[in-house]
Protein backbone atom coordinates (compact mmCIF):
# COMPACT_ATOMS: atom_id res chain seq x y z
CA UNK A 1 0.00 0.00 0.00
CA UNK A 2 1.22 3.70 -0.81
CA UNK A 3 2.65 5.32 2.57
CA UNK A 4 2.91 9.00 1.73
CA UNK A 5 4.13 11.92 3.92
CA UNK A 6 7.35 12.37 5.77
CA UNK A 7 9.04 14.52 4.23
CA UNK A 8 11.87 17.21 5.42
CA UNK A 9 10.79 20.04 7.39
CA UNK A 10 10.16 23.28 5.73
CA UNK A 11 12.33 26.10 7.67
CA UNK A 12 9.52 26.31 10.72
CA UNK A 13 6.93 25.27 9.36
CA UNK A 14 5.55 21.66 8.79
CA UNK A 15 6.93 18.66 7.00
CA UNK A 16 5.12 18.88 3.67
CA UNK A 17 4.12 15.28 2.94
CA UNK A 18 5.85 13.45 0.02
CA UNK A 19 3.39 12.18 -1.78
CA UNK A 20 5.55 8.92 -2.73
CA UNK A 21 4.63 4.97 -2.25
CA UNK A 22 7.38 3.18 -0.59
CA UNK A 23 7.67 -0.47 -0.76
CA UNK A 24 5.51 -2.49 1.35
CA UNK A 25 7.21 -4.34 4.57
CA UNK A 26 7.16 -7.99 5.56
CA UNK A 27 3.84 -7.10 7.91
CA UNK A 28 2.43 -5.74 4.94
CA UNK A 29 2.31 -8.79 2.92
CA UNK A 30 1.68 -10.72 5.95
CA UNK A 31 -1.61 -9.30 6.16
CA UNK A 32 -2.11 -9.52 2.54
CA UNK A 33 -1.39 -13.04 1.97
CA UNK A 34 -3.52 -13.69 5.65
CA UNK A 35 -6.74 -11.82 3.73
CA UNK A 36 -6.03 -13.84 0.10
CA UNK A 37 -5.05 -17.31 0.93
CA UNK A 38 -5.17 -18.26 -2.45
CA UNK A 39 -2.73 -15.93 -3.95
CA UNK A 40 0.22 -17.73 -6.16
CA UNK A 41 3.07 -15.74 -5.28
CA UNK A 42 4.14 -11.94 -4.23
CA UNK A 43 5.41 -9.19 -6.46
CA UNK A 44 7.58 -6.52 -5.22
CA UNK A 45 9.23 -3.74 -6.67
CA UNK A 46 12.32 -2.76 -5.74
CA UNK A 47 14.04 -0.62 -5.95
CA UNK A 48 11.02 1.79 -6.54
CA UNK A 49 11.71 4.55 -9.31
CA UNK A 50 12.56 7.15 -6.67
CA UNK A 51 15.49 4.56 -4.97
CA UNK A 52 13.59 3.51 -2.04
CA UNK A 53 13.98 -0.15 -0.87
CA UNK A 54 12.12 -3.29 0.76
CA UNK A 55 13.26 -5.29 3.33
CA UNK A 56 13.14 -8.02 0.43
CA UNK A 57 15.09 -11.24 3.01
CA UNK A 58 12.13 -9.90 5.74
CA UNK A 59 9.16 -10.16 2.41
CA UNK A 60 10.73 -13.06 1.43
CA UNK A 61 10.55 -14.95 4.83
CA UNK A 62 7.16 -13.83 4.98
CA UNK A 63 6.72 -15.87 1.50
CA UNK A 64 7.96 -18.77 2.26
CA UNK A 65 5.70 -19.30 5.45
CA UNK A 66 3.00 -19.43 3.41
CA UNK A 67 4.70 -21.18 0.55
CA UNK A 68 4.45 -18.46 -2.38
CA UNK A 69 7.47 -17.76 -4.31
CA UNK A 70 8.47 -13.85 -4.12
CA UNK A 71 9.05 -12.67 -7.30
CA UNK A 72 11.15 -9.31 -7.41
CA UNK A 73 10.98 -6.95 -10.21
CA UNK A 74 14.10 -5.35 -9.70
CA UNK A 75 14.27 -3.32 -12.82
CA UNK A 76 16.06 -0.64 -11.13
CA UNK A 77 19.00 -2.61 -9.58
CA UNK A 78 21.58 -4.13 -12.15
CA UNK A 79 24.29 -2.58 -9.79
CA UNK A 80 23.16 -3.69 -6.35
CA UNK A 81 25.37 -7.29 -6.61
CA UNK A 82 28.25 -5.04 -7.06
CA UNK A 83 29.27 -2.71 -3.60
CA UNK A 84 28.50 -4.03 -0.59
CA UNK A 85 27.24 -0.04 0.52
CA UNK A 86 24.23 -0.38 -1.78
CA UNK A 87 21.04 -2.48 -1.20
CA UNK A 88 20.64 -5.89 -1.53
CA UNK A 89 19.61 -7.09 -4.06
CA UNK A 90 16.87 -10.15 -4.15
CA UNK A 91 19.27 -13.16 -5.09
CA UNK A 92 21.65 -12.41 -1.75
CA UNK A 93 18.02 -11.68 0.16
CA UNK A 94 16.96 -15.00 -0.71
CA UNK A 95 13.89 -13.92 -3.30
CA UNK A 96 12.70 -16.31 -5.57
CA UNK A 97 13.00 -14.71 -8.78
CA UNK A 98 14.40 -11.14 -9.63
CA UNK A 99 14.02 -9.40 -12.92
CA UNK A 100 16.33 -6.89 -13.46
CA UNK A 101 16.31 -4.21 -16.58
CA UNK A 102 20.49 -3.88 -17.09
CA UNK A 103 19.81 -1.37 -19.62
CA UNK A 104 18.50 0.78 -16.35
CA UNK A 105 21.56 1.11 -14.02
CA UNK A 106 24.13 -0.94 -15.61
CA UNK A 107 25.41 -0.94 -19.15
CA UNK A 108 23.98 -2.92 -21.35
CA UNK A 109 21.31 -1.81 -24.64
CA UNK A 110 17.76 -1.14 -24.36
CA UNK A 111 15.75 -4.38 -24.00
CA UNK A 112 18.57 -6.26 -21.93
CA UNK A 113 16.61 -7.51 -19.07
CA UNK A 114 17.38 -10.87 -17.53
CA UNK A 115 16.26 -13.03 -15.12
CA UNK A 116 17.46 -15.15 -11.94
CA UNK A 117 16.26 -17.77 -10.34
CA UNK A 118 17.41 -19.98 -7.32
CA UNK A 119 15.19 -22.87 -5.37
CA UNK A 120 12.71 -24.78 -6.56
CA UNK A 121 8.88 -22.69 -5.69
CA UNK A 122 9.70 -21.93 -9.71
CA UNK A 123 9.92 -24.40 -12.20
CA UNK A 124 12.58 -23.40 -14.25
CA UNK A 125 10.78 -25.28 -17.26
CA UNK A 126 7.36 -23.48 -16.73
CA UNK A 127 9.32 -20.16 -16.33
CA UNK A 128 11.40 -21.27 -20.10
CA UNK A 129 7.96 -22.19 -21.84
CA UNK A 130 6.76 -18.43 -20.44
CA UNK A 131 9.14 -16.68 -21.94
CA UNK A 132 9.38 -18.35 -25.05
CA UNK A 133 6.10 -17.72 -25.36
CA UNK A 134 6.36 -13.82 -24.61
CA UNK A 135 9.92 -13.43 -26.60
CA UNK A 136 11.42 -12.85 -29.81
CA UNK A 137 12.92 -15.37 -31.76
CA UNK A 138 15.57 -13.01 -33.29
CA UNK A 139 17.65 -12.86 -30.18
CA UNK A 140 20.09 -9.64 -30.49
CA UNK A 141 23.64 -10.18 -30.22
CA UNK A 142 24.47 -6.90 -29.37
CA UNK A 143 21.89 -7.33 -26.01
CA UNK A 144 24.17 -10.02 -25.85
CA UNK A 145 27.51 -8.79 -26.18
CA UNK A 146 26.26 -5.61 -23.97
CA UNK A 147 25.66 -7.86 -21.22
CA UNK A 148 28.44 -9.62 -21.12
CA UNK A 149 30.24 -6.72 -21.45
CA UNK A 150 28.76 -5.40 -18.51
CA UNK A 151 28.88 -8.28 -16.48
CA UNK A 152 32.93 -8.62 -17.17
CA UNK A 153 33.46 -4.76 -16.10
CA UNK A 154 31.41 -5.12 -13.07
CA UNK A 155 33.67 -8.62 -11.96
CA UNK A 156 36.70 -6.58 -13.09
CA UNK A 157 36.07 -2.95 -12.02
CA UNK A 158 32.95 -3.03 -10.39
CA UNK A 159 33.68 -1.93 -6.54
CA UNK A 160 36.18 0.86 -7.82
CA UNK A 161 33.34 2.33 -10.29
CA UNK A 162 30.50 2.12 -7.78
CA UNK A 163 32.61 3.36 -5.26
CA UNK A 164 33.91 6.87 -7.29
CA UNK A 165 29.79 7.09 -8.29
CA UNK A 166 28.58 6.90 -4.55
CA UNK A 167 31.39 9.77 -3.96
CA UNK A 168 30.20 11.53 -6.87
CA UNK A 169 26.13 11.06 -6.18
CA UNK A 170 26.87 12.53 -2.24
CA UNK A 171 28.86 15.37 -3.66
CA UNK A 172 26.25 16.05 -6.30
CA UNK A 173 23.08 15.35 -3.43
CA UNK A 174 24.95 17.94 -0.78
CA UNK A 175 25.59 20.53 -3.98
CA UNK A 176 21.86 20.03 -4.70
CA UNK A 177 20.77 20.60 -0.84
CA UNK A 178 22.54 24.28 -0.75
CA UNK A 179 20.51 25.14 -3.71
CA UNK A 180 17.41 27.42 -2.61
CA UNK A 181 13.96 25.91 -3.45
CA UNK A 182 16.03 22.24 -4.10
CA UNK A 183 15.34 19.23 -1.11
CA UNK A 184 16.97 16.31 -2.05
CA UNK A 185 15.68 13.17 -0.50
CA UNK A 186 18.32 11.23 1.77
CA UNK A 187 18.53 8.70 4.04
CA UNK A 188 15.82 10.47 6.46
CA UNK A 189 13.74 7.75 4.34
CA UNK A 190 15.28 5.06 6.07
CA UNK A 191 15.88 6.79 9.61
CA UNK A 192 12.44 7.57 9.44
CA UNK A 193 10.73 3.86 8.88
CA UNK A 194 9.62 4.84 5.83
CA UNK A 195 11.66 2.42 3.46
CA UNK A 196 14.39 -0.59 4.43
CA UNK A 197 16.97 1.22 2.53
CA UNK A 198 17.81 3.34 -0.40
CA UNK A 199 19.76 3.72 -3.24
CA UNK A 200 22.48 6.89 -2.64
CA UNK A 201 22.75 6.66 -6.82
CA UNK A 202 19.46 7.84 -7.01
CA UNK A 203 19.21 11.56 -6.87
CA UNK A 204 15.56 12.85 -6.03
CA UNK A 205 14.91 16.10 -5.82
CA UNK A 206 11.19 17.89 -4.54
CA UNK A 207 11.23 21.07 -6.98
CA UNK A 208 7.85 22.65 -5.03
CA UNK A 209 9.51 25.53 -3.27
CA UNK A 210 10.24 26.53 -6.74
CA UNK A 211 6.56 27.15 -7.56
CA UNK A 212 6.79 24.72 -10.38
CA UNK A 213 6.19 20.84 -10.93
CA UNK A 214 8.83 18.28 -11.35
CA UNK A 215 7.33 17.85 -15.02
CA UNK A 216 7.89 21.59 -16.00
CA UNK A 217 11.31 21.45 -13.70
CA UNK A 218 11.90 18.53 -16.56
CA UNK A 219 10.83 20.23 -19.58
CA UNK A 220 12.86 23.37 -19.01
CA UNK A 221 15.83 22.10 -18.14
CA UNK A 222 15.23 20.00 -21.19
CA UNK A 223 14.75 23.15 -23.50
CA UNK A 224 16.69 25.40 -21.86
CA UNK A 225 19.91 23.38 -20.44
CA UNK A 226 19.66 20.38 -23.39
CA UNK A 227 19.94 17.82 -20.31
CA UNK A 228 17.39 15.17 -20.15
CA UNK A 229 16.61 14.29 -16.32
CA UNK A 230 15.45 10.81 -15.51
CA UNK A 231 12.35 11.02 -13.98
CA UNK A 232 9.84 13.75 -12.87
CA UNK A 233 6.61 13.65 -11.56
CA UNK A 234 4.12 16.41 -9.72
CA UNK A 235 6.30 17.02 -6.54
CA UNK A 236 9.81 15.85 -7.71
CA UNK A 237 12.93 15.42 -10.57
CA UNK A 238 14.96 12.60 -10.22
CA UNK A 239 18.56 12.12 -11.85
CA UNK A 240 20.95 8.69 -11.56
CA UNK A 241 24.34 8.15 -10.86
CA UNK A 242 25.87 5.39 -12.96
CA UNK A 243 29.54 3.85 -13.15
CA UNK A 244 29.88 6.20 -16.57
CA UNK A 245 29.61 9.18 -15.19
CA UNK A 246 32.34 11.32 -14.70
CA UNK A 247 33.30 15.03 -13.61
CA UNK A 248 32.36 16.68 -16.46
CA UNK A 249 28.86 14.72 -16.47
CA UNK A 250 28.40 15.89 -12.68
CA UNK A 251 29.15 19.72 -13.32
CA UNK A 252 26.48 19.43 -16.69
CA UNK A 253 24.13 17.90 -14.06
CA UNK A 254 24.68 21.06 -11.36
CA UNK A 255 24.87 23.61 -14.20
CA UNK A 256 21.19 22.44 -15.04
CA UNK A 257 19.80 22.48 -11.34
CA UNK A 258 21.84 25.84 -10.68
CA UNK A 259 20.42 27.13 -14.07
CA UNK A 260 16.76 25.70 -13.01
CA UNK A 261 16.91 27.68 -10.02
CA UNK A 262 17.74 31.04 -11.10
CA UNK A 263 15.16 30.24 -14.46
CA UNK A 264 12.50 28.84 -12.09
CA UNK A 265 10.44 32.68 -11.22
CA UNK A 266 10.28 32.67 -15.61
CA UNK A 267 8.22 29.36 -15.97
CA UNK A 268 4.36 29.47 -16.64
CA UNK A 269 2.46 28.76 -13.18
CA UNK A 270 0.01 26.02 -14.30
CA UNK A 271 -3.61 25.21 -12.43
CA UNK A 272 -1.79 22.64 -9.93
CA UNK A 273 -2.42 19.01 -9.61
CA UNK A 274 -4.91 18.19 -6.68
CA UNK A 275 -3.06 15.22 -5.04
CA UNK A 276 -5.07 13.06 -2.94
CA UNK A 277 -4.68 11.39 0.21
CA UNK A 278 -3.06 7.81 -0.06
CA UNK A 279 -5.86 5.81 0.58
CA UNK A 280 -7.92 7.62 -2.18
CA UNK A 281 -5.58 5.44 -4.24
CA UNK A 282 -6.74 2.25 -2.86
CA UNK A 283 -9.99 1.05 -5.36
CA UNK A 284 -11.96 -1.17 -4.95
CA UNK A 285 -11.48 -4.40 -7.11
CA UNK A 286 -14.51 -5.40 -8.93
CA UNK A 287 -13.18 -7.75 -11.32
CA UNK A 288 -9.97 -8.98 -12.22
CA UNK A 289 -8.64 -7.27 -14.36
CA UNK A 290 -8.42 -9.58 -17.57
CA UNK A 291 -12.52 -10.21 -17.05
CA UNK A 292 -12.80 -6.25 -17.18
CA UNK A 293 -9.89 -6.24 -20.15
CA UNK A 294 -12.03 -8.76 -22.39
CA UNK A 295 -15.89 -7.16 -21.24
CA UNK A 296 -18.37 -5.43 -23.49
CA UNK A 297 -16.91 -1.61 -22.80
CA UNK A 298 -18.79 1.47 -23.33
CA UNK A 299 -16.91 5.11 -23.07
CA UNK A 300 -18.59 7.85 -20.60
CA UNK A 301 -18.23 11.19 -20.01
CA UNK A 302 -15.78 11.76 -16.73
CA UNK A 303 -18.87 13.13 -15.19
CA UNK A 304 -20.73 10.13 -15.00
CA UNK A 305 -17.86 7.23 -14.57
CA UNK A 306 -17.70 7.65 -10.68
CA UNK A 307 -19.23 4.47 -9.41
CA UNK A 308 -18.38 2.32 -13.08
CA UNK A 309 -15.79 -0.56 -13.19
CA UNK A 310 -13.06 0.49 -15.26
CA UNK A 311 -11.92 -0.98 -18.56
CA UNK A 312 -8.53 0.16 -19.56
CA UNK A 313 -5.29 0.84 -17.16
CA UNK A 314 -4.75 4.80 -16.37
CA UNK A 315 -1.04 5.71 -15.82
CA UNK A 316 -0.04 9.51 -15.61
CA UNK A 317 3.34 9.41 -17.53
CA UNK A 318 5.30 10.07 -15.76
CA UNK A 319 6.50 8.36 -13.93
CA UNK A 320 3.88 5.92 -15.43
CA UNK A 321 2.47 4.19 -12.49
CA UNK A 322 -0.80 2.76 -13.13
CA UNK A 323 -3.90 4.66 -10.90
CA UNK A 324 -6.89 2.88 -12.14
CA UNK A 325 -6.49 -0.81 -13.75
CA UNK A 326 -9.32 -2.69 -15.18
CA UNK A 327 -11.13 -3.95 -13.11
CA UNK A 328 -11.42 -1.25 -10.03
CA UNK A 329 -13.97 0.81 -9.20
CA UNK A 330 -13.79 4.72 -10.76
CA UNK A 331 -14.54 7.51 -7.65
CA UNK A 332 -14.90 10.91 -7.82
CA UNK A 333 -11.99 11.71 -6.20
CA UNK A 334 -9.16 9.71 -8.24
CA UNK A 335 -11.11 11.68 -11.15
CA UNK A 336 -10.51 14.28 -9.76
CA UNK A 337 -6.50 14.18 -9.28
CA UNK A 338 -6.57 12.68 -12.70
CA UNK A 339 -8.04 15.16 -14.39
CA UNK A 340 -6.34 18.00 -12.73
CA UNK A 341 -3.35 16.05 -13.87
CA UNK A 342 -4.24 16.18 -17.47
CA UNK A 343 -5.25 20.13 -16.86
CA UNK A 344 -1.87 20.70 -15.77
CA UNK A 345 -0.42 18.92 -18.49
CA UNK A 346 0.55 15.56 -16.96
CA UNK A 347 0.42 12.90 -19.94
CA UNK A 348 -1.94 9.87 -19.49
CA UNK A 349 -0.78 7.85 -22.78
CA UNK A 350 -2.86 4.92 -22.07
CA UNK A 351 -5.61 5.87 -21.75
CA UNK A 352 -8.38 5.67 -24.58
CA UNK A 353 -8.89 9.31 -24.40
CA UNK A 354 -6.24 10.44 -22.59
CA UNK A 355 -7.71 14.10 -22.06
CA UNK A 356 -9.84 11.84 -19.80
CA UNK A 357 -13.40 13.72 -21.04
CA UNK A 358 -14.40 10.14 -21.53
CA UNK A 359 -13.72 6.90 -19.61
CA UNK A 360 -13.55 3.54 -21.24
CA UNK A 361 -15.92 1.55 -18.64
CA UNK A 362 -17.34 -1.81 -18.84
CA UNK A 363 -21.10 -1.81 -20.11
CA UNK A 364 -23.44 -2.61 -17.76
CA UNK A 365 -26.78 -4.59 -18.87
CA UNK A 366 -29.87 -2.41 -18.66
C1 LIG B 1 9.80 -0.89 -11.79
C2 LIG B 1 9.91 -1.20 -13.26
N1 LIG B 1 9.72 -2.46 -13.70
C3 LIG B 1 9.81 -2.79 -15.01
C4 LIG B 1 10.09 -1.83 -15.95
C5 LIG B 1 10.19 -2.24 -17.39
O1 LIG B 1 11.41 -2.83 -17.61
P1 LIG B 1 12.01 -3.15 -19.07
O2 LIG B 1 12.55 -1.87 -19.60
O3 LIG B 1 13.10 -4.14 -18.81
O4 LIG B 1 10.90 -3.69 -19.89
C6 LIG B 1 10.30 -0.51 -15.57
C7 LIG B 1 10.59 0.51 -16.58
O5 LIG B 1 10.74 1.65 -16.34
C8 LIG B 1 10.22 -0.18 -14.18
O6 LIG B 1 10.42 1.08 -13.75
Amino acid sequence: PPRGGGGARAPGGCPPPRHLAHPPEPDDVRRALREHPDAKGMLLITPTDWGTCADIAGVARVCHEYDVPLIVDEAWGAHLPFHPALPPWGMDAEADLVVTSVHKMGGAIEQSSVFHLQYDRVSPEVLAQREDLLGTTSASSLVYATLDGWRRQMVEQGHDLLDAALRRAERIRAAAADMPGLRPMGREVVDAGLAASFDPLKIVIDVRELGVSGMQATEWVRDHCHVDLGGSDTCRISASVTHADDDHTEEVLLGALRALVEGAGSIERRPSVRLPEPPVLELEQAMSPRAAFFAEVEHVPAERAAGRVCAETISPYPPGVPVIAPGEVITDEVLDYLRSGAEHGVLIPDAADSSLRTLRVVRTVS
